[in-house]
């Protein structure tokens, strides 16, 4: 198999653990050991005492995998099969069941995988591309007339990394009858859901919407856990499954026994564990509205509506200059400060990827305004 660099990734590798602030970062600021055992109730704390270190059951622990069918309306558990992060079920998923020649429609920019991974299967891939200009909200109509009838696939990152674009209800409900009609499968990535901002509804999830639609989750973003590396499919068809079980079969076969019990602490806990994330991120989303508003010299800021991650614009005319690259590049240079530039999601050189889920945000904010940052002070 060939597949190309995943761009984002290898921006990563090279900056995410040699600077002070990582004000890029997609998901929430991690739970602490201590903190998260602190939630486990009577059964998990003696499934974490007792705990062996065997294979697990390739699917996923039974208690787990029913933990997450109940964060859908219509599953069981042998509706969701566990995966290393959503990055392994992305994997699979495309690997499986993307044909040569089908033609698949993917959110842009976006997560490279949910395209990268069905290119290198032989799709040929149309990128819905979300615009500025409309606010990066889903233009549902555009979306429908750019399905053909070799349309196997229409994958919808939302809440949406890196905009935080989130549809309505409605307009949600839309696009599903439109793809659930003419027998397209809409594969839903989910991995910011249940992060809604300002009272934005939470979407029903796609694999509640139809048979064959499937639910992407993960334990990363939303439930501030990303070390856990658990991840999920969810849908009632269970052919995909079984294939993409198959295929796990060549990957990771099972999942790590601490991080399923973990997760499953989590899961149970995820009132808590959801309001903590919700709370981090409306504490700097505040701080942004004031810093954006402050430094519109600088910044175009489209708020996000949901997610971790929010997408502004570099002014041309302003200090920072026109060039995303050469900004973000000068000022982990000169302040140890991460931003992601635009490039790595293919999308031009205006934007960059800020991170909402970071309690040290305002510290990077602080230190990209009074360091050696050539922004300067307002
Ligand atoms: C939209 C989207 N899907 C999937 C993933 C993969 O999640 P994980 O790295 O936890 O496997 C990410 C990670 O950034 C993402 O942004």
């Amino acid at each position: 198999m060939r597949i190309a660099d995943f761009a984002l990734e290898r921006y990563f590798a090279r900056w995410e653990f040699a600077v002070e602030h990582v004000a890029c970062a997609s998901d929430v600021e991690g739970w602490s050991m201590a903190e998260l055992l602190e939630l486990a109730d009577d059964e998990t704390r003696a499934m974490w005492a007792g705990l062996r270190l065997g294979y697990t059951e390739s699917p996923g622990h039974p208690l787990l995998r029913r933990e997450i069918a109940a964060l859908y309306e219509t599953l069981e558990a042998d509706d969701v099969l566990v995966f290393a992060g959503a990055e392994e079920a992305i994997f699979c998923l495309f690997t499986t069941q993307v044909r040569e020649g089908d033609h698949v429609i993917v959110t842009w920019p976006g997560y490279q995988s949910l395209y990268e991974v069905a290119r290198a299967a032989g799709a040929k891939v149309s990128l819905h591309a979300l615009r500025e200009e409309d606010g990066w909200s889903l233009d549902v109509d555009r979306l429908i007339a750019s399905c053909r009838p070799e349309t196997r696939m229409v994958v919808v990152n939302a809440p949406h990394q890196p905009t935080g674009m989130l549809p309505s209800v409605g307009e949600w409900r839309r696009l599903a009858s439109a793809c659930a009609e003419a027998g397209i499968r809409l594969v839903a990535d989910e991995v910011y859901r249940f992060l809604e901002h300002d009272g934005a509804e939470t979407l029903p999830a796609g694999a509640d919407l139809d048979a064959r639609f499937i639910s992407i989750g993960v334990m990363s973003k939303s439930f501030a856990m990303a070390g856990l590396r658990i991840g999920w499919l969810a849908s009632r068809d269970r052919a995909v499954l079984d294939a993409c079980a198959r295929l796990k079969d060549y990957t990771t076969i099972c999942s790590a026994a601490p991080s399923e019990v973990l997760a499953l602490i989590g899961l149970r806990a995820r009132e808590r564990v959801l309001e903590r994330s919700r709370s981090i991120v409306a504490a700097n989303l505040a701080v942004l509205d004031e810093f954006f508003e402050r430094r519109s010299d600088v910044f175009g800021w489209v708020r996000p509506r949901g997610g971790s991650t929010a997408f502004p614009r570099l002014v041309p005319e302003g200090p920072a200059g026109a060039s995303a690259d050469r900004f973000c590049a000068r000022l982990v240079e000169s302040t140890g400060v991460l931003l992601l530039p635009s490039s790595t999601f293919g999308f031009g050189d205006s934007h960059v990827r800020l991170g909402l889920g970071r309690v040290d945000l305002p510290a990077a904010l602080n230190a990209i305004e009074q360091g050696k940052a050539d922004i300067g002070p307002s």
